[in-house]
């Protein structure tokens, strides 16, 4: 079988490490051959491809990024979008696509595997907000480089008397900032699942100062001030998917609360640092189990499936459940947190 890969939306530590598994495990064990598409959808929808054999995956496991690059092109956004993949695939030779990505990039796959493109999915993102699975693999990585920033920033909060404001990635679901403020101790957790109340936050802050300690606030870029609390935010411009591009909560957090408490407040955004780099062990072990597991469904004729973990299982579930809702923290989950606040 001759098998196309792409790998579409924000790059993800581990990337790279489930198209070496999917090749390495492809041509050396099942004969298969693979050409590699650029750019996500882009890739296929115009026919811009690269070589993918065992020579070009050497080397790959720990680097971040991914080979192939990426895009946020929607191919259901662009007029014949659908029949120009089907055309280019067929031209290419191709019977089957892997399709490494997040909701976006697998709601694509999962639309086109019910108009008959033979597709399998990997799930990845940072955010690990995809349902079906219990781990996306880059969310160990992310979580750990935002947990070595709160790390150092403690001691600048408390050297300066400051409150510190820590922004994280984390557009619909807060899990990068619940584990990593939990692992980082910090003493206010905002996820966009719970709108917070700007009161309530500016007295979690005297209450931490009171007790001869600096706050650290960590807050995911996608949180938002409940209604009626008085602070506002501004929307930017949208991607492909209609997804407003976030980034902001952090600085207008700090400014409301210094403006509130009169406590000098700082805040850091770390972006695209919690994308970048090489993938912990975790996330190189995770990213290859879903790579060997993904061919293994091609080889199959198992399509219209995404890779999951469940414990320490790798199963397949159907792409329409993997990408039909959202993972999002359980209310549960982040009262256990909240104990710790203030
Ligand atoms: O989907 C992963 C993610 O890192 C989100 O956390 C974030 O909102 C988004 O991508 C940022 O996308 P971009 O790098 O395209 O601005």
């Amino acid at each position: 079988m001759k098998v196309g890969v792409l790998t579409g939306g924000g790059d993800c530590p581990g990337l790279n490490a489930v198209i070496r598994a999917v090749v390495r495990k492809g041509v050396q064990e099942q004969g298969h051959s693979f050409v590699g598409f650029r750019d996500g959808w882009r890739g296929p929808l115009e026919n811009d491809t690269t070589p993918l054999g065992v020579d070009e995956v050497r080397g790959i496991l720990p680097r971040g990024g991914t080979i192939l690059g990426s895009s946020r092109t929607n191919p259901f956004a662009i007029e014949n979008g659908v029949e120009r993949i089907k055309d280019n695939l067929a031209a290419q030779g191709c019977d089957a696509l892997v399709a490494i990505g997040g909701e976006d990039t697998l709601g694509v796959a999962t639309q086109l595997a019910e108009l008959g493109v033979k597709v399998v999915g990997v799930p990845k993102t940072i955010d690990n907000d995809l349902s079906g699975t219990d781990f996306t693999f880059g969310f160990d990585t992310a979580v750990n480089i935002a947990t070595e920033a709160i790390d150092r920033l403690h001691t600048t909060a408390e050297s300066h008397h400051r409150v510190l404001v820590v922004e994280v990635m984390g557009r619909h679901a807060g899990w990068i900032a619940l584990h990593a403020g939990l692992a980082g101790g910090a003493n206010i957790i905002l996820i966009p699942e719970r709108p917070f109340d700007i009161d309530t936050v500016c007295a979690q802050v005297e209450s931490r100062f009171a007790t001869h300690f600096s706050p650290i606030v960590v807050v995911s870029e996608g949180a938002v001030p409940a209604d009626g609390t008085g602070m506002t935010l501004h929307s930017g411009e949208k991607d492909a998917f209609g997804h407003v591009r976030l980034g902001g909560i952090g600085d207008r957090l700090a400014s409301e609360i210094e403006h509130r408490t009169g406590q000098e407040s700082r805040a850091v955004v770390l972006g695209h640092v919690q994308r970048g780099g090489t993938p912990t062990a975790f996330d190189r072990w995770l990213a290859t189990r879903f790579g060997l597991h993904a061919i293994q469904a091609v080889h199959e004729g198992d399509f219209g499936t995404m890779m999951a973990l469940r414990g320490t299982d790798i199963v397949r579930v159907p792409l329409a459940e993997g990408t039909g809702e959202l993972k999002l923290v359980s209310p549960e989950l982040y009262e256990e947190a909240e104990v710790l606040f203030g």
